[in-house]
């Protein structure tokens, strides 16, 4: 028998089972083996291989020149860096509207060629036929509104959404449908609170927020965000927990200095 004490996956019952119980949902982007395995560790409950990588991995200014390929590769690679976290990647850009097959396939290629456990897509309504299709393959299904950015040229801003009472209307709408449609989670971003707060009231599977406010029923947010290694974006919802581009660049500061000085390496550090 092994010695090792066996560490359980999350599960989606087990997120709907902590939205029956009021325990909150963590979750956090994640894109690459070293970064998934601090954060598994760490107890986070949710990596998402977000579409984010665009931005924040590949430097680019949205989320849509992103590849399927692409989003294999960095989803295979947080794969191999978890114990415990249930894995959820983005079907990128291009991958998923508008043809429910090629939808199907996409979903199937992340699943198979990453390991992943679920994967989310942007829209409501509008991709009804592309979700009921991913989801008849047994494939977890998680949902984003509100502020969905591989729309980002139909609404030309990243401001706050579902401000006015049609846009929040549909926007209840479509969470409603999703649920109904069978996906297993929601995610809403930069709305309004009282709006997430009413969504989550009126859904029984569990809704992530992103700038949706405290009444939801977990949070979200883009990793390098939150430890500051991207110190560009300042949105008001964003905390920063660490400022590691302060400390990251000192780091290489004193390495650059240490190289130029001969002090580095000493015979203690050389073979
Ligand atoms: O791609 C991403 O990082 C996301 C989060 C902002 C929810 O979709």
């Amino acid at each position: 028998m092994s010695q090792h004490k066996e560490v359980k996956l999350v599960t989606t019952h087990q997120l709907l089972a902590m939205k029956q119980r009021g325990e909150k949902i963590s979750m956090l982007t994640a894109y690459d083996f070293s970064m998934a395995t601090i954060l598994d560790g760490a107890g986070l409950d949710v990596l998402l291989v977000g579409d984010s990588a665009s931005n924040v991995m590949a430097g680019h200014e949205t989320t849509l020149p992103i590849t399927l390929d692409q989003m294999i590769y960095h989803a295979s690679s947080v794969i191999r860096g978890v114990k415990r976290a249930f894995v959820v990647v983005d079907l990128p850009f291009g991958s998923y509207q508008g043809n429910s097959s090629e939808a199907l396939r996409s979903a199937i290629r992340i699943m198979k060629e990453s390991g992943a456990h679920g994967i989310k897509l942007e829209g409501g309504a509008e991709i009804k036929e592309s979700i009921t299709r991913i989801l008849t393959a047994g494939i977890p299904v998680m949902g984003h509104l509100g502020l969905t950015p591989q729309s980002i040229y139909k609404f030309g801003t990243y401001s706050v959404r579902a401000k006015e009472d049609a846009e929040a209307q549909k926007l209840i709408e479509d969470a409603k449908l999703l649920q109904e449609l069978g996906c297993f989670a929601l995610v809403l971003e930069k709305i309004p609170s009282t709006l997430a707060k009413r969504v989550t009231e009126e859904l029984t599977i569990p809704v992530i927020g992103i700038g949706a406010g405290p009444d939801v029923d977990g949070q979200v947010l883009v990793v390098h965000d939150m430890l500051g290694i991207n110190k560009e974006f300042k949105p008001r919802f964003l905390r920063r927990y660490a400022d590691l581009h302060e400390i990251m660049s000192e780091a290489v500061r004193h390495y650059v200095q240490d190289v130029k000085s001969r002090d580095f390496p000493t015979q203690q550090e050389a073979y």
